[in-house]
């Protein structure tokens, strides 16, 4: 399978790489270039050579209800048929707005975009319209966009910029601290007494490792921001509908000041929201801008709408759980059986795969301990082998994922594991 298989992959990029830079449109796929995907149906996708893969990427993240699910496909088509974007309201776009202040609870008003990337900025525009200050801390490791103010190269020395082009002088809005640690979040607080607008953290670390909230992190946040009048920010973009049908914050109880949703929330199409308080929220009526040609469009409301009807109508999230788990728990037997270093961290809906020895892993700077380079080396083994994972380590579950794909998922990592093991061996 895969690299012997790739054939038409890599004619293809051929073509691709003349009119596309690195053969791809988002940067994070240039480990992937090569790899073209002809179709997805629930947890599993064939390549363009019709070799079939399990699939754990889920397009990092948003196929939470697996790829090409027939309800979403049915009721997104049938909205979408009459017509996407008229630069004015559709009765889609309210019920896909009373639909997530109904799911969420805490929220009082959303905005839908396209992007978490977009709506990252829009939260932290508003927490600094409402404070007045400049500043916001946020924390290493984690990924909120690629826009200039808040790509961080987070390995040492930290924090730089990461990427030619972007500016300087953008970092100089925030500050990076260790996650986990409110020690450093009172020592950030008293360096810059009553500058900062804003913190912002993913609920649960997923952009490097699958690292879970400390118990008292997520409501020490919450107890200084407000002690302080800072605006506290989840960015619940890969945690949202995934850890639970009300994310992150209903996982864990602590309920932020804003909150950002992608990825899950519209059933792996392209849409973004924004949620907070009525008092924050109604700011964007009374002069702080944000805007969007194709907010909100027919589109993203509809399947925002038919994601979370499906989320609120089947058991997904036992399922998640349960399937998840089991995978987890299998893994961790595989690895043990192979005598591998390899540790299983996280959630059943998202977990973290390494290879590490110790615990705990509470932050950014743990994780480097874990030998990322060999973990990079066994994944081609695991992709040839017909499980679709990313050198990242991360591994998403979805609804559409079941028994059969975990022990499909065993069987083609034991044989991954075989070929790994002994090429480890030859070298
Ligand atoms: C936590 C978090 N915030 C923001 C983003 C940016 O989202 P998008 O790629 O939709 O702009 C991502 C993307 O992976 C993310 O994981």
């Amino acid at each position: 399978m895969g690299s012997s298989s790739a054939r038409t992959g890599e004619a293809l990029f051929e073509r691709m790489v003349k009119v596309v830079p690195g053969g791809v449109n988002s940067n994070v796929r240039l480990e992937v270039a090569q790899r073209y995907f002809a179709r997805g149906a629930g947890a599993r996708l064939w390549d363009t050579d019709g070799q079939e893969y399990i699939d754990y990427v889920l397009g990092q993240g948003p196929a939470f209800l697996g790829h090409a699910h027939p309800r979403m496909l049915a009721g997104v088509t049938e909205s979408i048929a009459a017509g996407m974007t008229f630069a004015a309201q559709t009765e889609i776009e309210l019920e896909a707005a009373e639909s997530l202040v109904k799911a969420l609870v805490w929220a009082d008003m959303v905005r839908i975009g396209m992007t978490s990337t977009e709506s990252v900025q829009a939260a932290l525009r508003l927490a600094r319209a409402a404070t007045g200050r400049r500043l916001f801390l946020r924390f290493r490791g984690q990924y909120h966009g690629w826009l200039d103010n808040v790509l961080v190269n987070s390995q040492e020395p930290w924090p730089r910029v990461a990427s030619d082009g972007q500016l300087a002088s953008s970092l100089d809005e925030s500050i990076t601290i260790e996650w986990n640690d409110l020690e450093a979040v009172h020592q950030a607080l008293a360096e810059h007494p009553g500058q900062i607008a804003a913190i912002i953290t993913e609920p649960m670390m997923l952009n490097a490792g699958a690292i879970l909230p400390e118990p008292g992190f997520l409501e020490g946040l919450r107890e200084i921001t407000t002690a302080h009048g800072i605006i506290l920010i989840f960015d619940e973009t890969i945690t949202g509908f995934r850890l639970g049908p009300r994310g992150a914050i209903g996982r864990f109880g602590v309920e932020p000041d804003l909150a950002i949703f992608g990825k899950a929330v519209a059933g792996g199409f392209p849409a973004s929201v924004l949620a907070g308080n009525a008092d924050l929220m109604s700011r964007f009526a009374k002069g702080t801008n944000h805007s969007g040609t194709f907010n909100a469009n027919v589109l993203a409301c509809a399947a925002i709408v038919h994601a979370l009807a499906i989320m609120q109508s089947t058991p997904i999230y036992d399922t998640v759980e349960r399937t998840g788990g089991q995978l987890m728990a299998s893994l961790r037997g595989l690895f043990a059986d192979f005598d591998l270093q390899l540790q299983v961290r996280g959630l059943p809906a998202a977990f973290h795969v390494a290879f590490d020895t110790a615990d705990p892993v509470r932050s950014f700077a743990d994780l480097q301990r874990a030998d990322s380079e060999r973990y990079r080396r066994l994944v081609p083994h695991a992709i040839d082998s017909g499980v679709w994972i990313t050198g990242r380590g991360i591994w998403y579950v979805s609804g559409a994922h079941d028994d059969a794909t975990n022990d499909a998922t065993l069987a083609r990592m034991t044989n991954a594991l075989k070929k790994f093991v002994e090429h480890e061996r030859i070298e």
